[in-house]
């Protein structure tokens, strides 16, 4: 009789808010008795540690779970992260704020921990080699959740893409609207500076670079101000932003360009009928795909709970509760599958019977969906964007950041002057 191999990852935490309840602890709590994959047979997910600022809000968790999780550990400044990844984890997940990715990352690669980071990656490109170099270096998978691929719409969008049922992409646009309880509320501490492109529009600009491939040529981007911030300063109510990329011809004549904006914003009303407002709309040669999250199935009104406590349009696929019909509670989704998929993957590397551990590992860091290596487009245009916007707010609109140009990877020129400031110098 043979028996099913069993194995353990310890899980690790940088951060812990919203993300974190609505993503991760869920996972943690079933993944503790097992994912099972007849390579590696079954591992537990073990949530052993978590570095936050203050540990406020890991002592909260544990009083209200103590139950599931009874014993992880807790570090809080200074080096919080330090003490973390010194410390038993597999893998180290980051969901700090975004520009707070890249030191709690870079710490836990130069540990010879996997890590997964949350969306955006980092920054710059100048970041992403770092880190790309440390995993190749330390021979771990270094990854980032973009949890959208996972949506069930989008893996019909990559599908039809991929079998060339809708062929060659011309242009599109995607929009996203976060409440102002997003702003004034949950990022108030943090959100001096920062914009809400970075922060959702990243969300599109992966769908668009991974489902579509081609090649980012230039970026544009706008917004506005007076909400969030003052109205001449440097933290951003709505963005506007256009990338410009490069197709190869279908019939292999001269290579096309496609625009796509993305419009977002962290100022809607909070009493809007769903948590955000996403819609998306991309135009082929001889198709057109129109995506809209919140038409997609329920409007559900409760007397004195919806639009504010419960939400009108409530969005079933990312992260739901569900009573299942054999009288199970479970909580489920695309969000979640996406964390699930990436233990998945360092259980492989590290479990898997196929191959030895190199083969391994290359073959799950070369999954371009969600691999850092595979960032790179995509890290362009945030560091494109956060520069346009800074020189934006420097009362120098109107630039264009141009890709791969003779000056540099990513140049950006201002109207008027020939010389462009040089943001990464390689090739993007
Ligand atoms: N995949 C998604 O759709 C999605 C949705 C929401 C947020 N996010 C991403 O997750 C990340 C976190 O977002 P959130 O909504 O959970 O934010 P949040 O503000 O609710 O929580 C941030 C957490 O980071 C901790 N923290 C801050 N600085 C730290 C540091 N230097 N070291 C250790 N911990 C630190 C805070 O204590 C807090 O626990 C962001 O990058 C965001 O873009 C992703």
């Amino acid at each position: 009789m043979s028996t099913i191999p069993s194995h353990q990852l310890n899980a690790g935490m940088i951060g812990m808010g919203m993300i974190f309840d609505e993503t991760y602890a869920p996972l943690f709590r079933t993944a503790k008795d097992g994912i099972y994959d007849p390579s590696f047979g079954v591992c537990s997910i073990n949530f052993s540690a978590v570095a936050t600022r203050t540990g406020s809000r890991a002592e909260a968790f544990r009083a209200n779970h103590s139950s599931d999780f009874p014993d992880f550990t807790s570090y809080t400044e200074p080096d919080a992260a330090g003490q973390l990844v010194s410390a038993d984890p597999d893998f180290v997940c980051v969901a700090t704020p975004d520009d707070r990715h890249f030191a709690g990352a870079k710490a836990a690669l130069e540990a010879g921990k996997h890590v997964l980071i949350e969306k955006p990656s980092v920054l710059s490109l100048q970041e992403l080699d770092e880190l790309v170099a440390l995993a190749e270096k330390n021979k771990v998978l270094a990854k980032v959740v973009y949890h959208k691929l996972l949506d069930p719409d989008h893996k019909k969008l990559q599908t039809l893409v991929a079998d060339d049922e809708l062929s060659h992409v011309n242009n599109g646009y995607c929009t996203l609207l976060e409440p102002k309880s997003i702003s004034g509320g949950q990022f108030a501490e943090w959100i001096q500076g920062r914009n809400p492109g970075t922060y959702v529009a990243v969300h599109y600009i992966k769908l668009i670079d991974f489902t579509f491939g081609g090649k980012l040529k230039r970026v544009t981007c706008t917004g506005q101000r007076g909400l969030v911030g003052p109205a001449d300063g440097n933290t951003w109510d709505s963005t506007q932003l256009r990338l410009i990329y490069e197709y190869e011809s279908p019939n292999g004549g001269a290579p096309r360009e496609a625009a796509f904006d993305i419009h977002t914003s962290w100022v809607t009303p909070d009493n809007f009928p769903g948590y955000v407002e996403q819609e998306v709309q991309f135009r082929f040669d001889n198709g057109v795909w129109n995506g809209h999250s919140r038409r997609r199935g329920v409007e559900c009104t409760i007397e004195e709970k919806t639009p504010l406590s419960a939400k009108i349009s409530i969005n079933n696929h990312y992260n739901g509760s569900f009573l299942e019909p054999w009288q199970e509670r479970s909580q489920r989704g695309y969000g979640i599958e996406a964390i699930e998929r990436f233990v998945r993957e360092v259980a492989e590397v590290e479990f898997g019977g196929v191959g030895g551990r190199e083969e391994r590992l290359d073959r799950m860091a070369g999954l371009s969906y969600n691999s850092l290596a595979a960032d790179r487009q995509v890290v362009a245009a945030v560091q494109s964007m956060e520069a346009l916007l800074e020189h934006h707010a420097a009362g120098h609109p109107d630039a264009v950041v141009k890709v791969n140009d003779s000056a540099g990877g990513l140049a950006l020129y201002q109207p008027g002057n020939p010389n462009p400031e040089v943001l990464y110098p390689g090739t993007v």
